[in-house]
Parts: C-alpha cells; structure tokens; sequence
C-alpha cells in the first residue's frame, strides 16, 4: 500500500520543482529590459541625431530590440540562449571592473542581483515573450510574406467550402467517364478540380456542360491547350465557385472574357498564348477577388496589364 503514496510524493515533489524553475525564469520585459535600459542601452541603440551629430551604437551592438540583441555586433552574436557563460553579453558585466571590456564603461555597474537577473534569464533560454522592442532596421523576414500568401489562399478555400454538398459519387464517375479528370481539391472537402489533360484535343466547348452538374463544387479548372472558345466561357460563366481558371494555349479571345465577369471568386486566371487584348481585360475589372493573372504571349499591353493592377487591389499581372 505504501507503494502508491511514495510515486504520488515523487510526482507532487518533482511537479513542485518544475514550477519553482518555471517561475524563477526572470521575465524580459519586466525583470531584464529596466536593466538594459537603465545602463546599456544609452550607447547600444539605434542610430540616433545628437546636436546635429550621428551617434552610433558602440561596437555596432544594439540592446533596444529582441532581434537586435539576438544579431549581436559587429563582431557576430553576444548572446547564447541557455549559456550564460558563453554569452558575451553576460560576461562583459561580470569583468573586473579595470578591464577594457567592463560594461558599462560609464555609470553605475550592475548589482549583484541583476547580474543573477541576467545570468538566470540567459540560462533560462533568453525568452523575450513577446518583447520586441526598436523593430527599426530589423530584416523582413523573407517567410513571413509567404507563410501569409498561405495563410490567405487556406482561409479563401476554407470559406469558399462553406455550405457546398459534397457532389455525389455517380455525378463524379459521369463527368469522368465523359473525358474530365476530378479530383478532390482536399480529402473530405467538397470542392474539385477539374482538367482534361487526358485528352486535351477533344476537350471543345460542347464538352465543358459535362461540368455542368458539378458546377457547385468545382472550384479549380485547368483547360489549358483544350479547343475550348469563346463560347465555351458561357458554361464557365455558370460556375459560382469557380476560383482557378487555367486557359493557357486556348483560342479565347476579348470575347470570351466577357462571360467571367461574373465569376465573382476568381482568383488565378492563366492566360497565357492566347489572343486576349487589352480591351478584354476590362472585363475583369470588377473582379476583386483577383490575385494573380497571367498575359505572356498575349496581345495585351504592359499599359494595359498596369491599368488591370490598378483596378484591382492586390493582384499580380504578370506580362511579357
Ligand atoms: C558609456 C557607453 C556604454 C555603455 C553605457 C555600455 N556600453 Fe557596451 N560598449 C561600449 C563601447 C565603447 C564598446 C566597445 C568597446 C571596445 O570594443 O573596446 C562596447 C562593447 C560592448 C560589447 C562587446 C561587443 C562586441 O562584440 O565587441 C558588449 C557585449 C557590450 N558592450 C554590452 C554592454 C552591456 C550589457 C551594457 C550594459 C550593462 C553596456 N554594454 C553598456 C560602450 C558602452
């Protein structure tokens, strides 16, 4: 029977140590930053205009930002997360005070206590918890802007799935049997895509009302290098969720794109090899949903393609 108290003892001890680590690591914001603040940041920001004169931040090292304490000098980094003793910044502050290295320079050391303050929040793994101070001159952050393009086109499909019936399984195996590839744009999501890339010649406008009973779930097409025309942009017209248009290599010309100025969910459209002008692209003008629309190999104009950009906020048209 003793056996049972003795591990719920060892789990309530070793439970009560995790929170004692856990609340002793010192908070930047709270416990750190009024340290650097008060005695090191004076020399160690951002480039500033004193009486008319450049004041740099000494050694090149900046303590008024997380991203600039963590990029270091112009000697490389001063600070380890989980190694005080190998942190620079740390050490500077420990030297006897004659030494060329004591920080700082000028002014009152620090304590003993904000030396421990420092030394704990370091070995803590120097947290900044959401912290970020002087952002100024930080580098983008080159997956910041994809990672939100990402963000974006989930949140897009994921509302554009909102309240569509799965389309059923016999209404799938005709279009299919008919020429059409479908595929499930996601697994146990209602919207498709669909492309006839199995047989792209025999691919006309008659062929495209084999859509036509999937017309509320398919949302991505691709009918690049079919024989599709003009006319065929009629059927597409009736495609409420219709978001990815693919008509590269196709004879669509000005008036074909008529018919997708209510395609009011488009977002990509290829039009790349085809006939279309700057004349029809005032077609899609009222399409605000557009991010990208692709004219190489068109007749349309770089004039043209900027007057598109201009129309609509956030889209990309690529040209030439
Ligand atoms: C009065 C100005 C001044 C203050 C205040 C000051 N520093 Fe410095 N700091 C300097 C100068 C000047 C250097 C360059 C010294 C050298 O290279 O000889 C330097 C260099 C450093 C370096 C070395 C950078 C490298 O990689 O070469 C560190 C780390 C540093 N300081 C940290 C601090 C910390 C932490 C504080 C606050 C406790 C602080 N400094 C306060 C002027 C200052």
């Amino acid at each position: 029977m003793s056996r049972p108290v003795f591990h719920l003892t060892i789990f309530a001890l070793s439970l009560a140590s995790q929170v004692t680590t856990l609340s002793a690591a010192p908070q930047f914001e709270k416990e750190i930053w009024p340290i650097l603040s008060k005695k090191c940041v004076d020399c160690h920001r951002a480039t500033q205009v004193v009486d008319g004169r450049k004041k740099e931040p000494k050694a090149g090292l900046r303590l008024d930002g997380a991203w600039a304490i963590m990029k270091g000098s112009e000697n490389g980094p001063v600070l380890k997360p989980k190694d005080s003793a190998g942190s620079y910044l740390y050490e500077v502050t420990t030297l006897p005070k004659d030494d060329d290295m004591f920080m700082p320079p000028k002014g009152d050391p620090l304590t003993d206590p904000e030396k421990a303050l420092l030394k704990a929040w370091i070995d803590a793994g120097a947290d900044f918890g959401g912290w970020e101070g002087n952002t100024e001159g930080k580098p983008a952050d080159p997956n910041a802007k994809e990672a939100a393009r990402v963000r974006d086109h989930e949140t897009f499909y994921t509302a554009l799935a909102q309240g569509v019936t799965p389309a059923k399984d016999d209404v799938i195996a005709k279009a299919k049997t008919s020429g059409a590839q479908i595929f499930l744009l996601k697994p146990d999501a209602p919207l498709l895509r669909a492309d006839f890339l199995t047989g792209v010649s025999s691919c006309n406008d008659a062929k495209l009302e084999i859509l036509l009973p999937l017309k509320d779930q398919i949302a991505q097409l691709d009918l690049g290098r079919t024989a599709v025309t003009d006319a065929g942009m009629k059927t597409l017209g009736q495609l409420p969720r219709l978001a990815s248009l693919d008509l590269r290599q196709t004879k669509i010309t000005d008036a074909g794109l008529q018919h997708l100025a209510s395609a009011s969910k488009l977002r990509t459209l290829n039009l790349y090899g085809t006939e279309v002008s700057d004349a029809g692209l005032k077609h899609l003008y009222n399409l605000k949903g557009l991010k990208n629309v692709f004219l190489w190999q068109t007749k349309a104009t770089e004039a043209g393609a900027k007057q598109l950009a201009a129309a609509i906020p956030g889209l990309s048209v690529s040209v030439k």
